[in-house]
């Protein structure tokens, strides 16, 4: 019998991903003495027949504690927020347990054995979503120029889940840790604080962030012990991309001393590239509203000695093998800038541009909108004929009309919502190919 064991969940959306992170876990020799144990929250038939040849348990997750129907709107993967606090419930008969979602993957055998060495004794073995590269812990308006209201991640859900403002100020600057990848002991009292605290933050606030203020709450104001692992343990990619190391063939945190990077989060462009093999070696890019830079620093290392214009309204750090225009993108000399800087056709033009949200959902997603048409007719006038174009676009209104003109302008459109974009944003991506 397997002492300790690892577990994700997924529906029937999520499948790949979950296959993934599966193969990511067996390509270890390691692997043959860990259960795999998977929580079905909507797998289809054939899925969980696919499943069954590769692990050792499958469950249904249930809802553990109770939510209002208004609050799951048949999104049952919901659950996963909920029963990743029981997994003893669901699979009895291990000592550890290593939860990593499903949209993660394992680089590194050593970060499992240090997870699993993390939680003896009862204590609690995860990452803080902190570490050096990080440059935004939290959201701050400035009022008259001067005056800063702070909004972290845990102070937000706090408050909506209505804690209390002292528990809400104590946990506000304590660094957020992301509950994607944890581990604790069968007998841990860490289960039954972490699921009280469950109970409390589902009251009042929404199901998804539940999970993760809960335990926040468990760690900075229970004090249950911790063992705090590195960065590196789970590292995700949407905060700062890791640098790719030829050599090694693997990734590595992109500072000195460059350590190898052991599990990692998906990320969207890495998703679309994987699916409709947009980069290569050589190519030339531009990719406008490209601020911070993680799509830029992305393509920076597949196009290797391509070029990259990058292009945004905010200043970037400095990217290897870009060009980068600070500007507004619509402004006629702005784009001027971009053409003076081509000297042949382009290959790829990609827009994550976005407004500064104004909270109402069809305006955000009308005025993004016309920044994707505006990107999508620039170019036409700068793409090679077989050239690629990718932008993010919010269902709405302006939906039909983005894909009308993508289909007077191209002869493939393709729409694809990434499996890393999370499912409650209205967020997709428009991938055309092959100019008319
Ligand atoms: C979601 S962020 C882009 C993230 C980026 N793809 C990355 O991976 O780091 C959207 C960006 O669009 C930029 N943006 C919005 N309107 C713009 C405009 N008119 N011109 C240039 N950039 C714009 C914003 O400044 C913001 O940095």
């Amino acid at each position: 019998m397997k002492k300790n064991t690892i577990v994700s969940l997924a529906d029937a959306n999520y499948f790949p991903l979950l296959e993934e992170l599966i193969n990511s876990i067996k390509r270890f020799k390691e692997s043959e003495n860990v259960a795999i144990c998977i929580l079905d929250a909507g797998l289809n038939k054939d899925q969980k027949e696919k499943l069954s040849t590769k692990v050792d348990e499958i469950k249904s997750a249930e809802w553990d504690i109770e939510v209002p129907q208004s609050k799951v709107k048949e999104k049952e993967w919901l659950k996963s927020q909920v029963s990743r606090a029981f997994l003893p419930k669901y699979f009895p008969n291990y000592e550890k347990y290593l939860w990593i979602d499903c949209d993660a993957w394992v680089n590194d055998w050593s970060s499992v054995e240090l997870y699993f060495q993390a939680c003896d004794n009862g204590k609690l073995g995860i990452t803080q979503t902190i570490g050096p590269g990080y440059k935004i812990t939290s959201k701050v308006n400035w009022l008259f120029g001067k005056l800063a209201i702070i909004k972290s991640q845990n102070f937000k859900h706090a408050i909506k889940s209505k804690i209390g403002i002292d528990k809400a100020r104590k946990l506000a600057f304590a660094p957020h840790i992301n509950i994607g990848v944890f581990s604790l002991e069968k007998n841990s009292k860490g289960w039954s604080l972490w699921q009280n605290n469950l109970s409390e933050t589902l009251k009042a606030g929404n199901i998804f962030g539940s999970e993760g203020l809960a335990i926040n709450m468990s760690v900075y104001i229970d004090d249950l012990e911790t063992e705090f692992l590195p960065l590196n343990c789970n590292w995700i990619t949407s905060n700062l991309l890791p640098k790719y190391d030829e050599n090694q063939k693997t990734f590595v945190e992109p500072y000195l001393p460059n350590y190898k990077i052991r599990a990692r989060s998906a990320y969207k462009l890495i998703e679309i590239d994987e699916k409709f093999k947009v980069f290569k070696g050589g190519i030339s890019v531009i990719d406008i509203g490209a601020a911070p830079g993680s799509w830029s620093q992305y393509a920076s290392k597949v196009v290797k000695n391509g070029t990259i214009i990058s292009i945004d309204l905010k200043k970037m750090e400095k990217i290897n093998n870009t060009i980068q225009i600070e500007g507004d993108f619509t402004e006629p000399n702005i784009q001027a800038k971009i053409k003076n800087n081509l000297h042949n056709p382009v290959d790829v033009v990609m827009s994550d541009m976005a407004v500064n949200t104004t909270g109402i959902k069809d305006v955000d997603a009308i005025q993004t909108g016309e920044l994707c048409k505006e990107a999508m007719v620039f170019s036409k006038d700068v793409m090679s004929e077989k050239g690629i174009f990718i932008a993010k676009i919010f269902m709405g209104r302006s939906f039909n009309e983005i894909v009308a003109l993508g289909k007077k302008i191209f002869r493939e459109v393709k729409v694809f919502k990434p499996k890393s974009s999370r499912k409650d944003s209205k967020e997709s991506f428009i991938i055309c190919k092959n100019l008319r």
